[in-house]
């Protein structure tokens, strides 16, 4: 495999979510290996504002909830740009109110539960739907955000943690399908990453909880995570379908309960 492997020059990418923490991010390290980029969100002045700091990026405005506004989005991307070659689905429903609602299944509200499949699955798959004819054309690839909480069980976030494992499996029935195709589609898992949002809003408490947890000496950031993306976007990847990445720090890899183990054998090793 050639070094220029990683790089993604003449690719056309969408970025779901674009405006926030990883998808900032993942736009600018596309652009920053040859890709341009259409950076859409529902959140437009931010969207708008990190499109203004790459060069040919394009803000659209994007509804996940709604179908014509996530097909707007392919149909705006490929009539600017001519193609599509990478869709990053990595909008999601977030935010500490959506989360203080999002608890366990005896008391999970129904309109919270329907709200969360419909921007997080459903807004996904129809991305996926309306993005494939063009990806067929680019032997393109998908990539979707999805989150360590789908691979583990937790007593919070029960919502967003089995939306999130949906993507995953929607992500290799479209490998699946798709592979022949010339189409590939993959998730990154992400632990938990320090974006402003986050940074702003997660109790330093909990935060030292997953600290102790993490293998790696500090929590990931935006950048570690779109590096995982930039790659499987790229030819380098090519050889990788169907699969999920999980860029954590190491956090899902190990036996429950490590940052007890640690403080067990370090206080008697110290
Ligand atoms: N930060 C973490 O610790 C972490 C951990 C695991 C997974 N993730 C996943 O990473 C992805 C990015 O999250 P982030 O941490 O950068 O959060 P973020 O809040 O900074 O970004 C999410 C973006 O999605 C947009 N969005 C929300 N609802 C939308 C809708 N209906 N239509 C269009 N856009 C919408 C928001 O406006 C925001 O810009 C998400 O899929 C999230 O689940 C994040």
């Amino acid at each position: 495999m050639a070094h220029d492997a990683i790089r993604l020059d003449g690719k056309i990418a969408i970025i779901t979510g674009g405006a926030g923490g990883i998808g900032a991010a993942t736009a600018q390290l596309m652009t920053l290996r040859g890709a341009k980029v259409a950076i859409a969100d529902i959140d437009m002045p931010r969207a708008q504002a990190v499109a203004t700091g790459i060069p040919d990026a394009l803000a659209l405005h994007l509804d996940l909830e709604d179908e014509a506004s996530i097909e707007a989005m392919v149909a705006q991307t490929v009539a600017h740009f001519g193609r599509l070659d990478i869709l990053h689905n990595n909008a999601a429903l977030l935010g500490p109110d959506i989360a203080q609602q999002d608890g366990n299944i005896e008391h999970m509200a129904t309109a919270l539960w329907d709200r969360t499949y419909r921007v997080n699955v459903r807004g996904t798959m129809i991305a996926c739907r309306a993005a494939l004819p063009h990806l067929r054309e680019t032997k393109g690839n998908i990539v979707n955000t999805v989150s360590s909480l789908a691979l583990q069980g937790h007593m919070i976030q029960a919502a967003y943690s089995s939306s999130k494992a949906a993507i995953i499996q929607m992500t290799r029935a479209i490998a699946a399908s798709h592979g022949r195709m010339g189409v590939r589609c993959n998730a990154v898992a992400p632990g938990m990453t320090m974006t402003p949002a986050l940074k702003e809003a997660f109790p330093p408490a909990l935060r030292q909880v997953v600290e102790d947890e993490t293998l790696r000496d500090q929590l990931g950031d935006p950048q570690d995570i779109a590096e995982a993306v930039a790659f499987l976007a790229s030819d380098g990847a090519r050889n990788i379908t169907g699969h999920t990445v999980e860029c954590d720090g190491g956090g899902t890899s190990h036996v429950p309960g490590l940052g007890g183990f640690r403080a067990f054998f370090e206080g008697h090793t110290s």
